[in-house]
């Protein structure tokens, strides 16, 4: 398990600590005020885990919330999980790192933001899922922490791979905020780099997958193995292959995300403040 933690200071030490993992087109957290008070991570962290290096880690609070009047909001620590500049494949991601740097620092519940493409009829481009269930296709990622012989090997109950209390903090943002969001979706995780052909659409969709994408696996479930609970905030980039008449471009793709990250992070402001 992993040890080193923020060091609480007296404004600090009732705060929680909330993880964001920002995806493709969210790259940083606008609203984030970085602590650079002593007693707090200052910004953008390197750490060290026994799994290598989790990257371009920042630690703030939200602006405008840092004051004593607020010393319930929540300490925020975001992790862009491309890396700040955007060059890790979702294959190459460090995921075992991420999720062991994110509970060494205290971080009680992840919300995961990931771009993914639409398969369900509910999901169009532009659309915002709380994912509920999700479907593993991806291989050959470093997967889990049980690495090693062990006479105690823990297998996880993975039945509900997002946890309900942080998925209903969510779903309650979007509703204060009069935010269409679907409240249920089924994550295809894919390996990539390459889009799926639309035959392998056809299968997901048969398999009961409403979304597909990349980055959801295996860090759900390692999120679950350090016991830290995990949501996600789905953006809809894109139609999945074969279900638009238009090729997938990624110039479009990066429009939609372009045009609804900042519909996310005010959810995320509105969720986090409400803490
Ligand atoms: N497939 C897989 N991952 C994705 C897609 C897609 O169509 N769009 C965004 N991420």
């Amino acid at each position: 398990m992993p040890k080193k933690r923020l060091h609480q200071n007296q404004n600090t030490s009732k705060r929680q600590i909330i993880g964001i993992i920002g995806g493709s087109g969210f790259g940083d957290f606008g609203p984030l005020k970085c602590l650079d008070d002593q007693n707090v991570v200052p910004s953008r962290q390197r750490i060290e885990t026994p799994y290598g290096y989790a990257e371009d880690i920042l630690v703030g609070v939200l602006t405008g919330a840092s004051s004593s009047e607020n010393e319930s909001s929540p300490i925020i620590v975001f992790m862009p999980r491309h890396g700040h500049e955007h060059r890790l494949p979702p294959h190459k991601i460090n995921y075992r790192a991420n999720i062991w740097a994110l509970k060494s620092l205290g971080v009680t519940n992840i919300i995961a933001i990931n771009a993914v493409g639409g398969i369900g009829k509910n999901c169009p481009p532009g659309a915002i899922v709380i994912p509920d269930q999700l479907i593993d296709y991806s291989y050959g990622r470093e997967h889990t922490y049980a690495d090693q012989l062990t006479d105690d090997i823990n297998h996880i109950d993975f039945g509900q791979p997002y946890e309900h209390k942080t998925r209903s903090w969510l779903l309650a943002g979007a509703k204060r905020l009069g935010l269409a969001v679907e409240a249920e979706g089924c994550y295809a995780c894919t390996q990539g780099p390459r889009l799926e052909t639309a035959a392998e659409i056809q299968r997901l969709k048969r398999d009961g997958n409403t979304l597909v994408g990349m980055t959801a696996m295996p860090e759900a479930a390692l999120a679950k193995e350090l016991d830290l609970a995990y949501a996600s905030v789905c953006i809809v980039a894109n139609w999945a292959a074969g279900l638009s008449s238009e090729p997938i471009s990624l110039a479009d793709i990066h429009q939609v995300l372009d045009q609804t990250t900042d519909t996310v992070k005010s959810l995320l402001v509105d969720v986090l403040s409400d803490m």
